[in-house]
């Protein structure tokens, strides 16, 4: 038994439903993260979009680490980690852009948008012909996968397919990367990416996003405000009176979310009343949604989380945010908004009107949550407080699985938030995953893996 088996039995312990604030201030536990967790899972880059052309860079990240999503001169799509063969230099120091060759500033190596070592300064003279070039290429992902525009990369060769690691929660991320419309990955970026850092763990982010349905007390001013594309409250719901609401857990997987089913009979109602052009957009492509076979008509997409670091939101506003860790007490956020490629720019400018007022640093959401986010994590960090785990307790042993509603089914562990109101189901399934993490040694072993309840029942 290897030492790490302890944070599966002791630091998050599902049995009892508590977690240790350690595993959100210890900096050990954060380097041992960056191996088991974010060395081994499939992580969000980019978007296609971002580079259309030969040529094209987009400087991204995985974990801590620097990397770069580019299209070769055939077309391509490869993710490089940006540093060099040679003494380890950042070969790309620019955000985005396009270019034929990624010329290291340090001693000059340059290489080839297809991360072939294409130049080697004095190659005769000082290294008289000898290096093998073909030995020093960038270092590129081991698996790379292209899902409706979206581009996720993993560093293990010996992880399952992104598609495999998605699972049954690839209907959530559709309802964001397909058209409002049912056509497939129709969504474009729209502008550019939002950076900034915040003093605390990735962990925190994330679990919100999970599904803390729990925390509305905190948005009260925004709601009071009206920050919402009809002036009232933070978003236009109003299919919400007659949908179910739940939580969506995928075990295993360490994905969740909540979501919203709609009645079979359910007719579109109006949404962004307040700009009629924006409203009779969404309701043609409502109607458009409802006529295509398998689009995802019946479902409302709310926040979630796929495992380990990418939260959506499918709907008002339409967004991913991937948070970057940098240390144990600090996480880049990344925002990136969503539109329907082919919308008016009247629709695209109005809605970007609205997801800078709801999203981002100045977001007026988005800061509510901060605010809980870095004081929890400060008040965290102290001798006395590492004491005390945190509880997780609420509506253990509620959840249900093969749920249906009106001849729809959800996959996972589910609990209906109609009825219980909250639960933190959702932030077990995000501890249970990343707890199987931080104590395999193997893919084998966490492709695998029962779960805590599974194997006690057993
Ligand atoms: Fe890149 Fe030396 S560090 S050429
Ligand atoms: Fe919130």
């Amino acid at each position: 038994m290897n030492e790490t088996r302890g944070y599966h039995s002791g630091l998050v312990d599902l049995a009892s439903g508590l977690i240790s604030r350690e595993i959100f201030v210890n900096d050990e536990i954060y380097a041992q993260e960056q191996e088991r967790v974010f060395a081994r899972s499939w992580l969000f880059v980019g978007h296609e979009s971002q580079i259309p052309n030969p040529g094209d860079f987009f400087a991204s990240r995985m974990g801590e680490e620097s990397v770069i999503l580019c299209r070769d001169r055939a077309g391509a799509v490869h993710v490089f980690l940006n540093s060099c063969r040679h003494r380890g230099m950042k070969v790309c120091r620019y955000d985005d852009g396009n270019t034929t060759v990624f010329t290291c500033p340090y001693h000059g190596w340059s290489y080839g948008t297809d991360g072939a070592l294409a130049g080697v300064p004095f190659f005769r003279e000082a290294y008289h012909s000898e290096l093998d070039r073909s030995k020093y290429g960038l270092i590129e992902v081991a698996q790379l996968c292209c899902y409706k525009g979206t581009v996720w990369a993993c560093w293990d060769a010996s992880a399952p397919p992104f598609l495999e690691h998605l699972g049954e929660f690839s209907r959530f991320l559709d309802l964001i990367l397909d058209g409002w419309d049912g056509r497939e990955g129709q969504a474009e970026l729209l502008g550019g990416v939002q950076k900034w850092i915040i003093p605390c763990n990735w962990k925190w982010p994330a679990e919100n996003f999970s599904g803390d349905t729990y925390h509305n007390i905190s948005h009260r001013s925004v709601d009071l405000v009206g920050a919402g594309p009809s002036g009232r409250s933070r978003r236009d719901y109003g299919e919400l009176s007659v949908a179910r609401r739940l939580h969506v857990a995928i075990p295993d997987r360490g994905h969740q979310t909540i979501t919203y089913m709609l009645p079979r009979d359910h007719q579109p109602q109006a949404a962004y009343q307040n700009s009629p052009e924006v409203a009779e957009y969404f309701r043609h492509c409502e109607e458009e949604r409802r006529r295509r076979p398998g689009a995802n008509s019946r479902l409302i997409g709310a926040p979630g989380e796929i495992f380990p670091n990418v939260a959506l939101l499918p709907r008002q506003p339409r967004t991913l945010a991937v948070w970057h860790p940098v240390s144990a007490h600090q996480t880049e956020v990344w925002r990136f908004f969503f539109v329907d490629r082919d919308a008016p720019r009247v629709v695209k400018n109005f809605l970007r009107d609205y997801y800078i007022r709801y999203s981002g640093p100045a977001g007026m959401t988005e800061q509510d949550d901060m605010e809980n986010w870095n004081y929890a994590h400060s008040a965290s960090r102290g001798v006395i407080a590492r004491r005390y785990p945190y509880t997780y307790e609420m509506g253990m042993g509620h959840a249900v699985e093969n749920y249906e509603w009106e001849g729809l089914r959800m996959p996972g562990r589910v609990v209906d938030l109609t009825k219980a109101m909250a639960s933190e189901e959702p932030m077990r399934n995000l501890y249970r995953r990343w707890a199987q993490f931080m104590a395999a040694d193997s893919w084998d072993e966490l492709a695998t893996w029962r779960t805590h309840e599974a194997k006690a029942a057993e």
